[in-house]
Formats: C-alpha cells, sequence, structure tokens
C-alpha cells in the first residue's frame, strides 16, 4: 500500500466512482419509475420549463465566469514576483488596515463592486422568468384541481364533472391551469419538464400553468417532505392532441356498465361486499368511499399507488393483498381473499 497522499486520495476517488457506476447498472433505484427515468429539467417540453431552464444555464455559465476570474487572481497573486515592501514607521506591527490607493481599488472593485453588480443582473433575470412563467392566460374550458393526500394525488376535472387519481391528462399545445391543495401536510408537485415546483398547502389554493409542446409522458414527483412514502409520491402528466383528450374525457365521465357474465358478476360483488367500498369510489355502483382514489376508471391509468408500479394484473394482486409490504405506512389496509375471490376481483378492476 502507497503511503502518498495524493495515491490515496486518487484511489478513494477511484473507489467512489466505481461505487457509483455499480448502482447506476445495479437492481431498480430511486431514478426508475413504471414511466422511464426521472426526467431532467434541463431537458424542457414546454415554455414554462424552457425558461427555468434557460435561466439555470444563465446561473452556471456566470458561476463558471466567476469560479474562473476569482481562480486566476488568486493564482497571478501568488505566482507574481514581488519587491518585499517596506512598511512606513508608524503601521508596523498592526494590520496594514491603511492599503494603498492600489489595492483599495481592487477590494473594493472585486469585493463589492462586482458581486454587487452580478447579484444584480441574477435577481433581474430570475425575476424576469418568475414573471413569465407567472403570467400566461390559461385555456379556460379545463381547469384542472389536484389534492395532496399522503401519499397520493387526487385529479378533480370540476368541469367534465369526474374524478380519478395520480394521473393528469392535457392536451397538448394548451395552457392548462392546476388549482391545487393538499389534504393532510404540505405536498409539493414538481414536473421538471414541464415547469417548476408548487406547494399543496391545507386550507390554501395554488396555481401552477402547464403547457406541453409535444405528446408524451411527463413523470412528476413530490418535492416537499410529507411522510415517510414521500419519495413514493409520484405522478404521471399525459399530454395528447385534442382529439384523444376529448375521448379520454368521455370514457371517464361515463359510469361504471353493469357486469356482463357472470365472472364479472361475481366480481363486483367481491368488490362490493369488501372493505374496499369504505374508502373507494366507484360510479355506477354504491361505492362512494372518499378517503381513497377513485376507482372508477382504474383500468385506464398507467401505474398504481402513486406512480410506483406498473398497473397490470400482478401488481394489482400485488397491492390489494399486501399493500403494506410495498409502500408501508399507506391508508390500504391488508384485504384477505380465496384465490377464487381475487382472480373474480381482478378481471372486475380491469
Ligand atoms: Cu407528498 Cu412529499
Amino acid at each position: 500500500m502507497t503511503s502518498r497522499p495524493w495515491m490515496r486520495a486518487a484511489l478513494a476517488a477511484g473507489a467512489a466512482l466505481w461505487l457509483v457506476a455499480c448502482e447506476a447498472d445495479g437492481a431498480p433505484s430511486v431514478t426508475t419509475s413504471p414511466v422511464g427515468n426521472v426526467p431532467s429539467m434541463l431537458e424542457p417540453q414546454g415554455p414554462a420549463a424552457a425558461d427555468i431552464a434557460g435561466l439555470w444555464w444563465l446561473l452556471f455559465w456566470a458561476s463558471l465566469v466567476v469560479l474562473a476570474l476569482v481562480l486566476g487572481l488568486m493564482g497571478w497573486g501568488l505566482w507574481r514576483r514581488r519587491e518585499p515592501r517596506e512598511l512606513p514607521t508608524s503601521m508596523r506591527g498592526r494590520p496594514e488596515r491603511d492599503l494603498p490607493g492600489g489595492e483599495r481599488t481592487w477590494v473594493v472593485g472585486g469585493g463589492i463592486v462586482l458581486p454587487t453588480g452580478v447579484l444584480i443582473g441574477v435577481l433581474a433575470a430570475t425575476l424576469s422568468v418568475m414573471r413569465s412563467t407567472a403570467n400566461v392566460e390559461p385555456s379556460p374550458d379545463i381547469v384542472i384541481e389536484v389534492v395532496g393526500h399522503q401519499w397520493w394525488w387526487e385529479v378533480r376535472y370540476p368541469g367534465q364533472d369526474f374524478i380519478t387519481a395520480n394521473e393528469i391528462r392535457i392536451p397538448v399545445g394548451q395552457p392548462v391551469e392546476l388549482r391545487m391543495t393538499g389534504n393532510d401536510v404540505i405536498h409539493s408537485l414538481w414536473i421538471p419538464e414541464l415547469n417548476g415546483k408548487m406547494d399543496l398547502i391545507p386550507g390554501r389554493t395554488t396555481s401552477l400553468i402547464l403547457q406541453a409542446d409535444q405528446a408524451g409522458e411527463y413523470l412528476a414527483q413530490c418535492a416537499e417532505f410529507c411522510g415517510t412514502q414521500h419519495a413514493k409520491m409520484r405522478l404521471v402528466v399525459v399530454a395528447e392532441t385534442s382529439e384523444a383528450f376529448a375521448q379520454w374525457v368521455t370514457q371517464q365521465q361515463a359510469d361504471v356498465a353493469e357486469p356482463a357474465d357472470e365472472e364479472l358478476r361475481r366480481g363486483q360483488q367481491v368488490f362490493l361486499g369488501a372493505a374496499c367500498v369504505y374508502c373507494h369510489t366507484v360510479r355506477g355502483t354504491n361505492a362512494s368511499g372518499r378517503v381513497g382514489p377513485d376507482l372508477t376508471h382504474l383500468a385506464s391509468r398507467r401505474t398504481l399507488a402513486a406512480g410506483i408500479l406498473p398497473n397490470n394484473r400482478g401488481h394489482l394482486a400485488g397491492w390489494i393483498l399486501d399493500p403494506q409490504a410495498l409502500k408501508p405506512g399507506n391508508l390500504m389496509p391488508p384485504t384477505a381473499l380465496s384465490g377464487d375471490d381475487l382472480a373474480d376481483l381482478l378481471l372486475y378492476l380491469e
């Protein structure tokens, strides 16, 4: 083993890099989700996000210039040759408080004037982005209400008269307003590719404008610590053409049809006979609980359990039988069902 300090430092850095690489191609980590990788705010897909990314790059380049300037001056100060200076007799033995003229210019210019100028410039750029992202006239036809719960998102379309969960659909290219509040504690909705963060605060209504330039799925994350499952509080924004959006609205407005065959009827009975109905709503049946997500069109959603599981039969079964194993501390209790009952229930929910 070498004893040279720089060798040890290099080895430590190498080991750290190796660990990071292992994490990157190992088992699923927090950077993966049912709808793909966690998005980057540096790949904006809407006008507000583009403004924010522009501001980020401005800050990045400005700080790089300042860093280079400071390091350059430090280097220059360290390496330049300077004649030893005789202090005036009056100043010997006490700190050099009265700087000569040239050095005072450096201190005032580099220590006060330059930083003040840079900070004022950054403030002006920030205020301008805050203005441009807030002053958007949303399209009046669609207002979406979002309520933050521990740990899921209730999504209401009051004008269209239906409620869904953990998924916001918007038509592409139109600014749409979200009006948001919290049900229990403060949450924060962050859709990095579409806009900045906005808090959901109990007793208050906050507003966020969403506009996507292209059709696609945009992952959102709760960005305010709200309890043990804060990290598993995700949401998907689906932006689609106005025709597809209108179709989806019509489909969501419909109540659930009466079961068409015997198996579905049994499935519905399992659902209505179990504890499900106390917490969940399925429009068109007696189930009208409001504690958990509205399940009327559960099958049309991309994910389960607030963006943490793909919506398929296996995950749905696991979630019904033992939700606490998948997301400890959430409000849904485990449901004990026989194999047949579970199969019928899954069929019904699908
Ligand atoms: Cu909700 Cu963090």
